[in-house]
């Protein structure tokens, strides 16, 4: 413990509404210069704690965890939220090493650390794949006592605070503290601030879901090799210390595994978006030996048999064998189809969800494994009361825990925490390899697994098609248009395929009841094809209209064709019912998966 002799007397600061300070799908993210804009930062805070103490959260004497992504201004913003938290009444502060604190591990310290003094919540400082540096994206979201993201009605009380603040409270002269390595720095009157090893607790809730004996063969296997990409995010220290060291991955497969503020910038291979997709992933995807479009390309270098990616909070991941990826979707169903080879579900899954844009193909493995599967809006937040259905949270509800949840936007995760968790995926895949290797005697790839899967259940090809910094009103217009004609083409023609329904989906919460409108257009055809429309809720500037496509072939049909040729016919009606080219005078579109 380093006694740190300081005044903790609090100012009250006096200041005005900004306007736009409206989280998103996941958090309040804006262009970093304006975050850093003289109140930007303490108003959202405020207005966060401000909320906490009206919902009666035990923040007086509470503990707060607060960590980031290493992202550009994070070292500042950090200190003055400590310096915010103590002046709210706070007793606690949990920081991981260097501020840093991956999404998933972030979710896990508020669960799991700390017994008889746990977290009410923190605050994760990330845009999380968004670019980072000063002319880039910042973000702040705030988690709540279960680990997960606050839910809209926490978020709504937010945005109503932000409307009215007028002023803001901070021990100012509190100094600024070293957060570089594990210290208690006790601050007298009872105030403490505690920085621990950024990987210890994340480790921990993951040894509880796996076996990391027979992960370890698999590493071992002299048939095996393997590349984790952390694309300069806060994944590099979780990576060195679990792949590498608990695993024994040869030193170096985990790549780009020192966490900088600009995620590399424009000068990295990505270009500093820390996103792992065909897109941005490039340095993993050429060396896993394909092109941006996911088909093989010749490599002079030997291809590792195992591949993956995590964004900048390491809460998404891409996973890939030698020429081979596997999308999101099917990631999600295959994990469910395979979760009764990983210990955490060794009594049995009772559950699954996916968001509404997410392929269909995990409802088909649910519904043959006799497993509930959950639809729910684009937002890991609505995974989360599912998970806590039959909990503290919600005694009378039935429990859907053990649980697996994904979104085709490359999350993935279960119930060990609230948040999506890139190494969870990680490790599921490595697990499943593991106990099928160790089965077969020679070593099972994840094409491998795929092929099985799709001669088993059948393939939904799938693509999302990006439209990116779409003027916000026309996006919108667009929309509407789709919206007020909904439901007129079900039973009808379209391209040639029979529509079966369209409607504007709209999710009521089976736990709570709360009820969450226009979550997206969906043209769903009579052969289970869908085309879906929505507007992203994660972008800092102008809109991002994404446009979903999937269709489905049976197990006795052509199992190996591209996805994307496969969905281009849905492509041209999409751009036909949404007039998408004479809205937006967009002619071409970013694809993503
Ligand atoms: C974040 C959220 C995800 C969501 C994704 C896409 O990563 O945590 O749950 O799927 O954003 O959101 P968007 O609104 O941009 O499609
Ligand atoms: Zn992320």
């Amino acid at each position: 413990m380093a006694k740190v002799d300081c005044d903790l007397s609090v100012s009250t600061v006096p200041t005005a509404p900004i306007a736009g300070q409206k989280p998103g799908t996941s958090g309040l993210r804006k262009k970093t210069k304006e975050f850093m804009s003289e109140n930007y930062l303490a108003n959202f805070v405020q207005s966060v704690f401000n909320t906490l103490i009206e919902m009666k959260t035990p923040v007086q004497g509470g503990t707060l965890v607060v960590s980031g992504d290493g992202r550009f201004w994070n070292p500042e913003a950090i200190q003055i939220i400590i310096k915010m938290a103590f002046a709210a009444g706070v007793s606690r502060v949990w920081c991981g090493t260097g501020g840093l604190l991956s999404t998933p591990a972030l979710s896990a310290v508020i669960r799991a650390r700390g017994k008889g003094f746990e977290s009410f919540g923190g605050f994760i400082c990330s845009a999380s794949h968004n670019p980072g540096g000063i002319n880039d994206d910042y973000g702040i979201k705030y988690n709540c006592e279960n680990g997960g993201p606050s839910p809209e009605k926490m978020t709504d009380l937010m945005v109503e605070w932000t409307a009215k603040i007028a002023e803001y409270k901070i021990c100012d002269k509190i100094p600024d503290l070293d957060l570089s390595k594990p210290i208690t720095y006790d601050l007298g009157d009872g105030k403490s601030v505690e920085v621990f090893d950024c990987v210890e607790d994340h480790l921990a809730v993951l040894k509880t879901c796996f076996d990391f004996d027979s992960i370890r063969g698999l590493i071992s296997h002299p048939d095996f090799s393997m590349t984790y990409d952390c694309m300069s995010g806060v994944q590099g220290p979780y990576a060195i210390k679990i792949v590498e060291g608990e695993l024994g991955a040869a030193a170096g497969s985990c790549k780009n595994a020192v966490p900088l503020p600009d995620f590399g910038g424009p000068e990295s291979a990505w270009h500093g978006h820390a996103d792992p997709n065909l897109t941005y992933a490039v340095e993993l995807v050429r060396d896993m030996g394909l092109n941006k479009e996911g088909l093989p390309i010749a490599s002079d270098k030997p291809i590792p048999k195992f591949g993956a990616a995590a964004d900048g909070d390491a809460d998404r991941n891409m996973i890939l064998s030698s020429q081979f990826f596997v999308s999101p979707s099917d990631s999600l169903a295959m994990i469910v189809a395979n979760s009764d080879l990983i210990p955490q579900f060794k009594d049995g899954l009772k559950g699954c969800a996916r968001s509404m844009p997410t392929s269909g193909a995990l409802d088909i493995v649910a519904k043959k494994k006799g497993i509930e599967c959950f639809e729910v809006p684009t937002g890991w937040k609505f995974f989360g009361n599912l998970m806590d259905s039959g909990t503290h949270y919600f005694p009378d509800k039935k429990t859907y825990t053990p649980f697996i949840c994904g979104e085709e936007s490359f999350g993935t995760g279960a119930d060990h925490v609230r948040e999506k968790d890139g190494m969870w995926a990680v490790l599921a895949w490595l697990q499943i390899l593991a106990k099928k290797t160790e089965k077969s005697g020679k070593l099972v790839t994840c094409e491998d697994v795929a092929n099985e899967h799709w001669k088993e259940y059948g393939r939904n090809y799938y693509a999302r098609y990006d439209y990116e910094g779409v003027d916000k009103a026309k996006a919108e217009e667009m929309m509407k248009m789709m919206s007020d004609k909904a439901g007129s083409l079900a039973g009808q023609e379209v391209g040639g395929m029979k529509m079966k329904t369209n409607d504007i989906f709209e999710y009521v919460d089976p736990v709570d009841g709360s009820v969450s409108k226009n979550q997206g257009i969906r043209y769903i055809f009579e052969d289970g094809s869908r085309i879906i429309f929505r507007l992203s809720g994660t972008g800092v500037a102008g809109a991002t209209v994404r446009l979903y496509l999937e269709k489905y072939e049976a197990a006795d049909g052509s199992l190996n064709q591209h996805q994307f040729e496969v969905v281009k016919p849905l492509a041209a009606i999409a751009l036909e019912l949404s007039q998408l080219q004479s809205y937006t005078g967009r002619e071409t579109e970013h694809i993503l998966n």
